[in-house]
């Protein structure tokens, strides 16, 4: 079996599951921990609770991997019981009496409203931090991410500074415990951020992307979720990806836990392979409950067996040489390819001749004589007719190829 424990802040295994309705409280908290995540944030308190869901297609698409976008902005929001620090740290006591002990508790300090409504938060938030340490924490999140921020910043503040002082005032006011630095990856430069973050002393970043978004029906009138910031979805991956692979090719050297629409165990793969140390799952526990997480780290787990990964440092970063292939590599690479399509024949005996080829050949390089589709010298090896043709009459070893290009480097 492999190994998942994730030692940036020894962690049985790499999943955190995010401040969310499945964070709220400590009966919540104790109910999530019952998938065995790494660690749980609980959620921030006193700024309502509730918060329903809108998924686009449905739910099933989360339950079967598929591509899928969520919203919460949908459903009651209630008062939180939790209207106290004094309250919110027996939260945190009680959790760290009841929850198993390795399973690590990440607290939430302050809120976005908190710094637009003005007033001396500063020192509230210093005061949190110290009280939350003494209860228990054993980590502090910061949340720089959306709802809040995307639409607090820019408003009224450099979101940069913001970032850059938070994190410098709770790592000065209580050094001993982690700072963890939940970031937007949308409406900013996520790299600037993370950026401010680090040189702040923070002891991880989280680029996370959620967005303002508006989605409807096409009956609009029937639509659950409504403009504003909430939305998220799995087409979040490559560009949390690419966020991820980006801050580690450019000397973010920290621990990261990247999230957002990581609802199925490939994505969460690929944020770990992009160079995350750890994967914040949002949606998927409000939405999919502890199940739909336990399912997610077990066919993690299984995936890294059937593909030789012993431990977590094994598959952390291992896409960064995809990502960081120089242009000269690239540009070989997909010329293999573009060769291997252009001397490619059409296998007679399979052609149907639809014609779906020549449709989508831009190079008259494909015709159809006698109801086959025959290449011509005029194709320049594009890959178009290959993507389309239903018969798998038009096919080359796409992946040997690629792969080998690595095999000879
Ligand atoms: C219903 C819901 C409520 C959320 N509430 C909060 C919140 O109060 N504070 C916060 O920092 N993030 C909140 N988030 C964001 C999550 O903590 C997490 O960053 C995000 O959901 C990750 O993306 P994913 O949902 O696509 O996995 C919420 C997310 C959801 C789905
Ligand atoms: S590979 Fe491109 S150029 Fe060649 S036949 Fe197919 S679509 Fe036309
Ligand atoms: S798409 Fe495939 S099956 Fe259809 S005509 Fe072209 S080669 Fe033949």
């Amino acid at each position: 079996m492999a190994n998942l424990y994730s030692s940036a802040f020894d962690m049985i295994n790499p999943f955190v599951i995010a401040s969310s309705p499945a964070t709220q409280g400590a009966r919540n908290v104790l109910k999530s921990a019952a998938c065995r995540p790494g660690a749980i944030v609980l959620r921030n308190y006193g700024h309502g609770s509730g918060g329903g869901s809108y998924f686009h297609p449905n739910v099933e698409a989360v339950y079967k991997g598929e591509q899928a976008f969520h919203s919460h902005a949908v459903g009651v929001q209630i008062p939180d019981t939790v209207t106290t620090l004094e309250q919110y740290c027996e939260e945190v006591k009680l959790i760290k009496e009841k929850m198993d002990s390795d399973i690590k508790l990440w607290v939430s300090i302050g809120h976005y409203s908190d710094i637009v409504k003005g007033g001396n938060w500063e020192a509230e938030w210093k005061r949190q931090a110290r009280e939350l340490a003494l209860a228990g924490a054993d980590a502090f999140e910061l949340h720089f991410n959306t709802p809040g921020v995307a639409v607090a910043k820019d408003r009224q503040f450099n979101y940069y500074q913001l970032v850059s002082s938070c994190t410098q005032m709770i790592r000065a006011e209580v050094p001993t415990v982690p700072v963890m630095v939940k970031l937007a990856v949308e409406g900013c430069d996520a790299l600037t951020s993370m950026r401010h973050a680090v040189a702040a002393g923070a002891s991880a970043v989280g680029p996370t992307a959620r967005w303002k978004g508006f989605y409807f029906d096409l009956d609009w009138k029937r639509t659950e979720a409504r403009p504003g910031a909430g939305y998220g979805g799995t087409q979040a991956n490559p560009i949390t990806c690419y966020t991820v692979a980006e801050a580690r090719s450019k000397g973010i050297d920290i621990p990261i836990f990247a999230g957002g629409g990581v609802y199925s165990y490939d994505q969460a793969l690929r944020l770990i392979m992009a160079g995350s140390d750890m994967v914040q799952l949002g949606t998927i526990a409000c939405s999919g409950g502890t199940d739909a997480c336990k399912r997610l780290i077990m066919r993690f787990e299984k995936w890294m067996d059937e593909n030789g990964y012993a431990d977590i440092p094994a598959l952390k970063g291992d896409a960064l040489s995809l990502f960081s292939m120089d242009g000269a590599f690239a540009k070989e690479r997909q010329n293999t390819l573009g060769a291997a399509y252009r001397e490619a024949k059409v296998n007679q005996e399979t052609c149907i001749g639809c014609g779906r080829c020549v449709d989508v050949c831009w190079h008259q390089g494909i015709e159809i004589t006698g109801r086959k589709a025959t290449k011509l010298d005029a194709c320049i090896g594009c890959g178009y007719c290959f993507q389309v043709c239903p018969t798998g009459s038009l096919s080359v070893d796409k992946g040997g190829i690629l792969a080998s290009a690595f095999d000879r480097e």
